[in-house]
């Protein structure tokens, strides 16, 4: 990073740390858990405060198998394992396999009908949806304070465009048109992020500089995962909204579902996954939008996203470019939080004639207004696309061993 930003960012920091602190500790978080398992997909459950809930399963599994030392042994196995049909790899520690092979069936609950309608949605709205994960979604985790602070304490905090582009390949691999069928990849993806988050749960306590930082003793709770999961479909169908892209009722509900299978199979508890777009926005409500703040950590990762395009051939995913866009997601307080710049060019360009774009792509304008506008947009939402299809290609999920060593 250059030395002139790390030295903002430091600037900076004095005073955040103190508004983190404010923050983490600020009347939201100490509220009691309000949101009833009857809004959830089994529609009832213990109700228990998802702060205090982690995941029983995987953790003490994980744990054990970094105390044992097998790590690199299975990260080396797992790494033939991609497909969502494939059987495991032999060799894998049995407690292991018993637990992946439970981990990596469908709840009950899954609907093929409504998994192939999310693939509608999904073709239908590609284009937009990089830009929504990576930049709406992407940026939003930087003012997630109790996520920031995990993210950059751990082993992966080290390199954010990398890390970025594995939760990208999530958002790839879920809107592929085979996403949870036997040639396709998320259930391999999910079932190894929930390996990496109960490894992240044994081995951050162990790091001076996040227990120093951290408001709490174990990351990833139940709770935290869900906020996380609202700024992913949540704000991603929010914007959309926003941005008046029409979409039919059942692709809605088919996108939502196909969120809502990727939520169990990361290890949520059903009795916290949303059943509809509406206890979903109740939810996001109470656990979302009342915890966005920023954080010295976080402001240090937006300053590595917004560098995102630096050193590619993607002249339009430059760092003033994406900070406009930054500020015209996610609104001018979180701009201001990260420290981004007003872009004039670029800002008043998205302002004036995003919305028109918009209506033309989806055929509600019958020709661009400014033609150069709507190729430039067009064009940059197929450059989003193309750095991440750069990235996948050598993405392999793997559980850490070490936290981050910076
Ligand atoms: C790792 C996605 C929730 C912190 C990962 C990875 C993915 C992912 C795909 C693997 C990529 C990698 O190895 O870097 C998700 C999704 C979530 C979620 C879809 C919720 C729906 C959270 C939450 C936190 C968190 C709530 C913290 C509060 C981390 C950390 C890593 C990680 C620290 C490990 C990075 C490393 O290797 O050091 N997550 N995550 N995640 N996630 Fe999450």
């Amino acid at each position: 990073m250059a030395e002139l930003s790390r030295r903002k960012i430091l600037q900076a920091g004095g005073a955040l740390s103190a508004l983190s602190a404010i923050a983490l500790a600020s009347p939201a978080n100490a509220q009691p858990w309000r949101w009833s398992p009857a809004g959830s997909i089994p529609g009832t459950g213990s109700g228990a405060d998802p702060r205090t809930v982690w995941d029983t399963e995987a953790d003490p599994l994980v744990a054990s198998l970094l105390d044992r030392g097998d790590v690199p042994r299975v990260n080396q196995l797992l790494r033939t394992w991609t497909k969502n049909g494939q059987p495991l790899p032999d060799g894998l520690p049995a407690d292991l396999r018993d637990f992946m092979e439970r981990a990596r069936r469908l709840p009950e609950w899954a609907d093929r009908g409504k998994l192939e309608t999310a693939v509608r949605f999904n073709e239908k709205r590609g284009l937009y949806l990089g830009v929504l994960y990576g930049f709406a979604s992407g940026m939003m985790s930087t003012v997630i304070p109790k996520e920031a602070l995990a993210v950059y304490y751990s082993k992966g905090g080290a390199n954010m465009k990398r890390r970025i582009s594995k939760t990208a390949k999530l958002g790839y691999d879920i809107g592929s048109r085979n996403a949870y069928l036997d040639d396709g990849e998320m259930i391999v993806t999910a079932v190894k992020t929930r390996l990496v988050h109960a490894a992240v749960r044994h081995l951050l306590p162990q790091s001076p500089h996040w227990t120093g930082a951290a408001p709490e003793d174990i990351p990833i709770s139940q709770h935290d995962m869900m906020v996380t999961w609202h700024s992913l479909p949540t704000t991603v169908m929010r914007t959309l909204k926003k941005w008046k892209v029409p979409i039919p009722a059942d692709e809605s509900e088919g996108f939502l579902h196909s969120w809502q299978i990727s939520a169990h199979m990361l290890g949520i508890e059903d009795q916290y996954i949303p059943a509809t777009w509406d206890d979903a926005d109740a939810q996001a409500r109470e656990s979302l939008d009342p915890i966005l703040a920023p954080t010295t950590e976080g402001l240090e990762l937006a300053d590595m996203l917004l560098d995102l395009g630096a050193g590619l051939d993607l002249t339009l995913l430059s760092r003033p470019i994406l900070g406009a866009l930054t500020r015209f997601m996610l609104g001018d307080e979180i701009a201001n939080w990260l420290n981004i710049p007003r872009e004039p060019v670029w800002g008043t360009l998205l302002d004036v004639a995003w919305g028109p774009f918009v209506a033309v792509r989806e055929g509600l304008l019958p020709l661009p207004l400014a033609p150069e506008a709507y190729w430039t947009f067009d064009e940059l939402l197929r450059q989003f696309v193309l750095l991440y299809m750069s990235e996948l290609q050598t993405i392999s999920i793997e559980i850490p061993e070490f936290n981050n060593p910076n």
